[in-house]
């Protein structure tokens, strides 16, 4: 089997960051598995521990939840099992077509979507926004752009539910994914005025471990 590029991809991406190009080169990460979910190289293929032992404790039905650069599907399919009414998006046409294809009866609304411009009933509209390694991708604007967004789709009292890499101040400035520091993280409350249901950081079972946030906050 062919083996990734990394150090392609991260020149791939900086390239177009620099050219001020935050998102058209996803697509090319969900062309590239040629239909084969399993081959984009992000996906997990399974959802984040701490978003099922969310779920597990917060038994729900019939709210909404709405999944930002769903990728593959998985955390849509885990926010549907869980009773939530499911809006899952990503700029990828590809991802979409992988989700489809890949959950073909369930009830998500998978669907083709712009967070930064998205529909505008979408506004204020959603019980749960669940957001994991968007943000990381992007750089500079566009990251608080895309916090701006993430807290915009949340009625009063929904949550925002965010997991990400995490770094210390200052540091991995230069990294791609360039992973959130507790300061940009802090912005979901000082900013956008959401309170902190939930914080904690955890390292992953990767070679190496990576370290993560995971964060609940209210509106
Ligand atoms: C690192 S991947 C994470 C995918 C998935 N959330 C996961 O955890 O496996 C980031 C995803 O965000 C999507 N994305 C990036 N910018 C976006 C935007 N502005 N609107 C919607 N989706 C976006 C990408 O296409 C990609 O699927």
């Amino acid at each position: 089997m062919e083996e990734f590029d990394f150090e392609a991809y991260k020149q791939m991406v900086k390239d177009h960051q620099d050219n001020d190009e935050p998102t058209s080169w996803c697509d090319s990460i969900y062309k590239d598995a040629r239909g084969d979910y399993t081959k984009v190289f992000w996906a997990d293929l399974e959802s984040n521990p701490y978003l099922l032992q969310y779920l597990k404790k917060n038994i729900t039905k019939d709210k909404k939840a709405i999944v930002i650069g769903c990728g593959v599907g998985d955390d849509a399919k885990s926010l549907s099992d869980a009773g939530y009414k499911v809006t899952a998006f990503d700029i990828s046409p590809s991802a979409i077509d992988l989700c489809k294809k890949r959950y073909p009866h369930s009830k998500i609304d998978f669907l083709v979507a712009d967070l930064f411009s998205y529909p505008k009933d979408w506004r204020e509209n959603y019980d749960l926004v669940y957001e994991c390694n968007t943000i990381q991708i992007l750089a500079g604007k566009y990251r608080i752009l895309a916090r701006e967004k993430i807290s915009s789709l949340l009625n009063k009292g929904g949550k925002a539910v965010i997991s990400c890499r995490s770094r210390l101040l200052g540091k991995q400035e230069n990294d791609i994914p360039k992973p959130l520091d507790k300061k940009e993280m802090n912005e979901f409350i000082h900013k956008d005025k959401l309170k902190e249901l939930i914080f904690t950081d955890y390292y992953d079972n990767q070679e190496p471990a990576i370290w993560h946030f995971f964060a609940v906050y209210q509106k």
